[in-house]
């Protein structure tokens, strides 16, 4: 019997009955097949024979679909064009015996032909409603070409910004994080795995991919437990409680043992402690890599520990260790109730999409997805919202039309559409991709003038980037281009023009994997092209384009509007010419601390003080030991005055919550978003506690003069927190502070005593 059914079944229990079937009927190559994910780079063809080097391969499609042909394989990552999916998913199913279709899976990360701001953009907005939005816009367009899985949320905590994939996370905190996180597997899976128009969500890279140390892409990783349970592992607890189906792991060591061949790791911490029913998938070569790191044997021993230590699918190029489970089986190394346990999460995940019955995709429908103009309107709004407002001299910003005559945009990244979109992207049309310039061009029409002078030439990397591989990814070097005579053009555009729109960043091949960074200098003759800028007297705007905080102290001193835009995606130049001109008020928050210089990195604002206070502030002799821009900050066109702040109770048990409320006025003249945040500090505990930590925060829109009452719950879950000795939850009978405002320095605060200490 082959296992194929007649009807849709989606019961529990008929998915389990229908995999037992698949299961019982399938020899050991066949399972092993299922567990093997291959990338699919068809493009690879086109490399001359002996010219790829391992990534680059021209024969890798062809192995791939001798494996497909054999019924070897259980997914394929990179293959996005409908017509191309329905291809490879025949020539799977005329391979597979068992009628087995492939499950395509892929780095949606930010969108996939609408293109959203970058993840660490999304979560400067500090609005989980509008993540989970512009997630759902990404998923829709996914499985309308035939995806059913995103490689995404990464969730991993990012403390050090020399990590390039800081900007594919949501920050430094592990509360924003789990609450971005959670938002994401909603706004990916809808009602769960199945649900029409949504993808299986993978977070990733479990865990703690981002203490890489010094910030260097896949160096070992070496968290105190005390950070792992506390810091790193929240987000992912969070995504799973929100039901995500699938778990990436990490390559790195985690304190010496590999993430992706650690059985504490994907066993008794994923599966026992938090009960993830879902399938574990390895990083790209990360189960082959088990002998890179001094850890297997060889690839067949990488296999099997990879296997037993509970990673279910093994992502690779090209000859994956797993091919040898079946040999391992047979000599005794792996028992088969391992091999079908990893194999049978697998099935029920294939047979929860639905894709077993309907396999195929509509190649029609698929281009009316993917052409729907609200997805263009969601991206649009989620660049709006996602941008911070970091200084505002004056009240420089929002710029008038009428009285801005003569507008001067400078800086090669205001006319990039490559890096407009940011790193992680691969589907994108750069016709409809609007640039900071065309946006200003277009939202200013005939009642200005708009000159353009890119002053400089893109700056480039020191090493080339792995991405080089797919078209545009670096920056072209204008042919021609006359160094001192372009910057001089610039400065003089500038002179003559009433106000100076500045752009400055990093290339986006200069951030993401494998885009590490020695230093937060604005690379290449930024700092030189806006310097000249300014030195011209005219009134300077700098836009930021980032995904890490960069070097802005010479910035911070003498320009006085400067507003973070990040990668902000397609629509990212209409997003940013609403924002200059008024259209739309930044309301987004800094999700890091922002250092003044790399020298101070990792910098937290969730420290803990081991000296009086006054020594705090003393830790450099030629530094400053504050940030540049504290966590949670941003400014807006309106203010906000912070009153009222209320406890219910002042005294609570252990097992309690305390209702926090507080008045927050608009006292400016614009309709705005405020993030309102709360901070606690517990002043005594059984370890050392930070100085504060964020429990809450809503995002709420309030009209000129208006007053809004937000009220917070404090509960055991928001003060929980692991004890390393204790090796347990605990919560503390102690004195805690509140605050609650607008960033992390907030001054408005409460008291109140928790009686009763309990392990939770
Ligand atoms: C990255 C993952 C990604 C995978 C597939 C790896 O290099 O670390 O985040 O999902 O490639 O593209």
């Amino acid at each position: 019997m082959s296992g194929r059914a007649d009807a849709p079944m989606t019961t529990d229990r008929a998915i389990r009955e229908r995999a037992d079937a698949l299961l019982a009927a399938m020899t050991d190559e066949e399972k092993a097949g299922q567990l093997t994910q291959y990338f699919y780079f068809g493009f690879m063809r086109d490399v001359p024979e002996g010219e790829g080097d391992d990534l680059h391969q021209p024969n890798q499609p062809g192995i791939v679909e001798a494996a497909l042909s054999r019924g070897e394989v259980g997914s394929l990552l990179f293959v996005r064009d409908p017509a191309e999916t329905n291809r490879l998913q025949r020539l799977a199913l005329e391979g597979n015996r068992h009628g087995l279709p492939l499950l395509f899976g892929f780095d949606v990360i930010h969108g996939l032909r609408t293109i959203l701001p970058v993840p660490i953009a999304m979560a400067a907005s500090w609005d989980p409603a509008a993540v989970e939005r512009a997630q759902a816009v990404a998923a829709r367009e996914a499985r309308a070409v035939g995806i059913h899985w995103t490689f995404a949320p990464m969730v991993d905590v990012a403390r050090d910004p020399r990590w390039g994939r800081i900007v594919e996370g949501a920050g430094e905190d592990p509360y924003l994080g789990a609450a971005i996180a959670a938002a994401q597997v909603r706004g990916f899976q809808g009602e769960g795995i199945g649900a029409p128009e949504h993808v299986v969500a993978g977070p990733k890279h479990f865990a703690a991919y981002g203490a890489a140390l010094g910030g260097r892409d896949y160096d070992e990783a070496n968290p105190s437990d005390y950070e792992l349970w506390n810091t790193y592992f929240p987000p992912f607890k969070a995504a799973l409680d929100a039901g995500a189906g699938n778990v990436m792991t990490a390559y790195m060591p985690l304190n010496g043992v590999p993430a992706t061949g650690n059985p504490w790791l994907l066993d008794e911490v994923l599966r026992e402690e938090w009960g993830f029913g879902g399938w574990v998938v390895s990083d790209a070569n990360a189960v082959r890599n088990l002998s890179t790191h001094g850890f297997a044997r060889d690839l067949s021993d990488a296999g099997v520990r990879a296997l037993q230590a509970g990673c279910d699918m093994e992502m690779a190029i090209t000859d994956p260790a797993y091919a040898h489970l079946p040999a391992a089986v047979g000599d005794g190394r792996i028992d088969a109730a391992t091999l079908d346990a990893a194999v049978r999460r697998v099935l029920e995940a294939k047979l929860r999409l639905g894709i077993v019955d309907e396999p195929l995709v509509d190649e029609e429908r698929a281009r009316e997805v993917l052409s729907d103009p609200a997805h263009r309107e969601e991206a649009r709004r989620a660049a709006e919202s996602s941008a911070v407002l970091l200084r505002n001299e004056g009240a420089l910003l929002p710029l008038d039309i009428g009285a801005a005559q003569t507008i001067a945009v400078i800086g090669p990244l205001a006319d990039s559409k490559r890096d407009t979109l940011g790193p992680w992207c691969f589907d994108f049309d750069l016709d409809e991709t609007v640039t900071v310039l065309e946006g200003v061009r277009a939202k200013v029409g005939e009642r200005a003038t708009v000159g353009y002078a890119p002053g400089i030439r893109p700056a480039q990397r020191t090493f080339p980037s792995m991405f080089d591989m797919f078209p545009g990814n670096a920056p072209e070097d204008p042919p021609h281009f006359d160094d001192e005579a372009e910057l001089r053009r610039a400065a003089e555009l500038a002179r003559a023009a009433d106000v100076a729109v500045v752009v400055v960043g990093e290339w986006q091949n200069m951030i993401g994997e494998a885009a590490s960074r020695s230093s937060l200098e604005l690379p290449g003759r930024q700092l030189e092209l806006l310097q000249a800028v300014a030195a011209t007297g005219t009134p300077v705007v700098l836009l930021v384009m980032n995904g890490r905080p960069l070097d802005l102290r010479w910035a911070t001193e003498w320009v006085p509007a400067i507003l973070d835009i990040w990668y902000p995606g397609t629509q990212g130049g209409a997003a940013v010419a609403n924002l200059l001109f008024g259209g739309a008020v930044p309301g987004g928050k800094l999700p890091f601390t922002w250092p003044r210089s790399v020298g101070q990195v990792p910098m937290t604002y969730g420290h803990v003080t081991s000296h009086e206070p006054e020594k705090q502030d003393r830790r450099y002799w030629d530094e400053a030991s504050t940030p540049l821009f504290p966590f949670g900050y941003g400014l807006s066109y309106a203010s906000f005055a912070y009153d009222r702040l209320t406890l219910d109770r002042d005294r609570i048990t252990a097992g309690e919550s305390i209702r926090v409320s507080v008045e927050v006025t608009n006292t400016g003249r614009r309709t705005a978003d405020e993030v309102i945040q709360l901070y606690v500090r517990q002043r005594h505990g059984r370890t050392a506690r930070p100085v504060r930590e964020l429990k809450g925060f809503e995002r709420v829109t309030i009209d000129p003069g208006q007053t809004r009452t937000v009220q917070f719950s404090l509960g055991p879950d928001e003060r929980r927190y692991w004890h390393p000795l204790e090796r347990e939850w605990v919560i503390d009978a102690a004195t805690f502070d509140v605050w609650v405002g607008g960033d992390v320095t907030a001054t408005l605060g409460a008291t109140f005593d928790v009686e009763g200490a309990s392990t939770a």
